[in-house]
């Protein structure tokens, strides 16, 4: 039909097939090709029945999320959902691979699906801030009953072939996906099954039309996690509108809320994040086709609180582990915390009843770092000391085999300086997961100054094989995350000084859509580590000294910059601080004043960026997009404000340079001053997407 789309005839059969890599999405050529093969399937007197299949990896992933915001091109997905349901002929839809957003919306206007058994099926718009846009809204439900449809559009997340059949959205499970629909198309032939066309089929909505409750508490139920975000309520609402509305309004009003939801900031943001967390993927400046070394084999340093979750990552992408401690009693501790770990899990039905075994039977604990000798990747999560880390290395560097990946998981010490400890440098690199490490899914990946190229992608591969967000970064104090980090926090200290509380400062970073403020943080993660590492370095911090030297240690210790009731981790704002503060800054000769909800999140974010834009300055990180997948994925930054480069660009780059100008005056700082980079960018009107663009 085009370069795109295929069409056959089997005898009474039409076959169109899809075959547009990666991902076969619906491109203006993609939609024109299966159009224009329907249109003729149906008047060819010969066809009995039509079969939508793909070649590739995969059925239809979607609509092609490149061609948002650009002018549409006929036929619209709707056309040839039409086209396709209209058609006369009983369409069968052979699913492979993933049937997304766009993709399944088109195997509902078919009459019927069938699906290998590896297949998945879902309605992921919600993930890029949108609705499904082409019927799925109304169709899903009709398909799947609300509550599921409900579920399904809400949160994002695909089901598999099994579920799919039992729900209905599926006839059949078969094995090649083309043959199995072509076999089945000639079963509706042969017994003339009347063509199910959902859209006229409002049988499974008839017990929620009775009681509305069915489908406000399965919303609900759905929306619960979202945090600020717009695109669950519209798609909540919009499923509504099955109860509610004839199938042609309701189709409308899906339209305009579409529209007006891909033309909104947050979407731009989510579609953005979409890309980056790919782009991040590709590692820059190393030679073409360079391949990853094979991992089959994983060894961990450490069963602490690190050691244990990297090994829970691996055991659950099915990849066997050697966990390693010093002693069998920290051993025994680690690897109870972890079966503690999956039990939970498991007790509230995130995992089968069976994956917890399973999963430990892939960890084997040992003592003795001679065990790495089989492994063809290994990860140090010992503590946080220099010289303890050049000890494992050390003793890794005589132990492990040839070619193996020496991989440290520090938050701040220099891999060049590790690496130097063993005679393989070109093996050596940092791998520093985020905590709690089988649930945060960002690993920085950092490059050491000797690193090789296939050392590097292995590590970039593995992070992907394990589920988590890989980022490339370069050597640096705290690397890309935690120096960016520490910038805000020297802001947030020096707020308490001036003027502003804990619980204002908090208020306004969770009020921006982080998920805690910087002081809540401090509390949770125990305030004492920082003041015994200001002892030992003789640095002091008059206010969070004095909490600690009053036994207010953060959450463990039921007190820290809040107060926490017994067994609560909320945080409660206590007047013994304030006036713990208010004592501090007055014996320090200080007078506070009233710091203003618009200057804390000024001085929250802007510093940040400032360190951010140092850290493209110096090549420690190759792409502003890559911060943002280090903060979306690390830190738990709003997926609706893209990341902190991106908020800078929609902020206005001359904006937050005059304004940390005006900081860097007030507090005497000139560590606030713009960075050279984010002042050329401010003078010349420019973005920070502008340097990815001329890259
Ligand atoms: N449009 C354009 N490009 C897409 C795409 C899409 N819908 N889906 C994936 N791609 C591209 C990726 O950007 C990537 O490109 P690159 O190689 O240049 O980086 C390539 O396809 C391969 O993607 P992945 O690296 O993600 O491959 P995986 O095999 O890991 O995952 C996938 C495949 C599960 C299909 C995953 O890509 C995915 O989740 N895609 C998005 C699915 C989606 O959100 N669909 C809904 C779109 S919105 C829609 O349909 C609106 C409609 O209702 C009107
Ligand atoms: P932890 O104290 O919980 O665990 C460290 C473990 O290493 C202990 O069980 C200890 O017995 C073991 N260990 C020490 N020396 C060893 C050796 N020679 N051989 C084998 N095991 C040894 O520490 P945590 O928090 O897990 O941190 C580990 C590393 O991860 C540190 O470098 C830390 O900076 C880094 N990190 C920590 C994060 C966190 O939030 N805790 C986040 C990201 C990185």
């Amino acid at each position: 039909m085009n370069d795109v789309v295929k069409l056959e005839r089997h005898d009474v059969i039409a076959v169109v097939t899809v075959n547009s890599p990666p991902v076969n999405a619906l491109s203006a050529a993609v939609r024109r090709g299966i159009f224009e093969s329907i249109k003729t399937a149906a008047a060819d007197p010969e066809v009995q029945a039509i079969v939508l299949a793909c070649a590739g990896r995969t059925f239809i992933a979607g609509a092609d999320i490149t061609e948002f915001g650009k002018p549409p091109q006929s036929p619209s997905l709707n056309e040839v959902i039409a086209e396709i349901e209209n058609c006369g002929k009983p369409v069968i839809a052979a699913i492979h691979g993933t049937a997304l957003g766009g993709g399944l919306e088109i195997t509902l206007g078919c009459h019927f699906r069938v699906a290998t058994k590896e297949a998945k099926l879902g309605l992921p718009e919600v993930k890029l801030g949108l609705l499904p846009g082409a019927g799925g809204t109304q169709r899903l439900p009709r398909a799947v009953g609300p509550e599921l449809g409900v579920k399904m559009i809400v949160t994002g997340e695909p089901i598999g072939a099994a579920e799919a059949l039992k729900n209905g959205l599926i006839e059949e499970i078969v094995e090649g996906p083309a043959s199995g629909a072509e076999a089945f198309a000639r079963k509706v032939v042969a017994e003339k099954r009347p063509l199910r066309i959902l859209r006229n089929d409002d049988s499974k909505l008839a017990a929620a039309r009775a009681d509305r409750s069915i489908f406000t508490n399965a919303a609900a139920a759905a929306n619960k996690k979202n945090r600020g975000l717009e695109a669950p309520l519209a798609c909540a609402e919009a499923v509504s509108w099955t109860l509610d509305l004839p199938f042609d309004e309701a189709m409308k009003k899906e339209r305009e809320s579409f529209l007006r939801l891909v033309a909104g900031d947050q979407s731009k943001a989510q579609r953005y994040a979409f890309f980056s967390e790919r782009e991040a993927a590709k590692v820059q400046n190393v030679p073409e086709g360079v391949k990853p070394r094979p991992v089959e084999r994983v060894a961990i340093i450490g069963a602490g609180t690190m050691g244990g979750g990297i090994a829970m990552s691996f055991a659950n992408a099915g990849i066997p582990v050697t966990l390693i401690e010093t002693g069998e009693e920290q051993l025994k501790r680690g690897m109870g915390i972890m079966q503690k770990n999956y039990d939970a899990t498991a007790a509230r039905g995130g995992i089968p009843a069976d994956a917890p075994a399973k999963r430990m039977a892939l960890i084997t604990g040992v003592v003795g770092l001679e065990n790495v000798k089989d492994a063809d990747l290994i990860i140090e999560a010992v503590f946080e000391t220099m010289a303890i880390k050049k000890e494992v290395f050390t003793a890794l560097d005589a132990y492990a085999k040839p070619g193996a990946v020496l991989a440290s998981n520090t938050s701040y010490l220099n891999i060049d300086e590790i690496a130097q400890v063993t005679k393989r440098p070109q093996d050596v690199l940092g791998m520093h997961f985020f905590s709690p490490a089988n649930v945060m899914k960002l690993c920085e990946i950092v490059r050491a100054d000797k690193t090789a190229p296939d050392a590097l992608v292995t590590a970039v591969a593995v992070a992907r094989r394990i589920a988590k967000v890989p980022a490339v970064v370069g050597v640096a104090d705290g690397f890309v995350g935690n120096r960016m980090l520490a910038a805000r926090s020297k802001q947030s200290e020096k707020l308490l000084f001036e003027g502003a509380l804990p619980q204002q400062v908090d208020a306004v970073v969770t009020k921006f859509g982080m998920p805690m403020g910087p002081f809540a943080m401090g509390d949770l993660a125990g305030l004492d580590i920082g003041w015994r590492s200001r002892k030992d370095r003789g640095i002091t911090s008059p206010i969070a000294d004095a909490l600690c030297e009053a036994g207010r240690f953060g959450q463990k210790a039921g007190k820290g910059y809040y107060k926490y009731e017994a067994g609560s981790r909320a945080p409660v704002p206590d007047p013994d601080v304030e006036k713990l503060i208010d004592d501090t800054c007055k014996s320090l000769g200080l007078t506070r004043r009233i710091v203003s909800d618009e200057e804390i999140l000024e001085r929250m974010m802007y510093p940040m960026i400032n360190e951010g834009a140092r850290i493209l300055e110096e090549k420690v990180a190759s792409r502003p997009s890559d911060i943002d997948v280090i903060w979306l994925y690390g830190y738990g930054w709003p997926i609706y404000r893209g990341g902190p480069m991106f908020y800078a660009d929609q902020v206005g780059l001359k904006h937050v340079a005059e304004r940390l100008s005006f900081y860097a005056k007030q507090a005497n700082d000139p560590s606030l001053e713009p960075s050279a980079l984010l002042k050329r960018l401010a003078d010349e009107g420019k973005t920070f997407a502008s340097l990815a663009k001329s890259a």
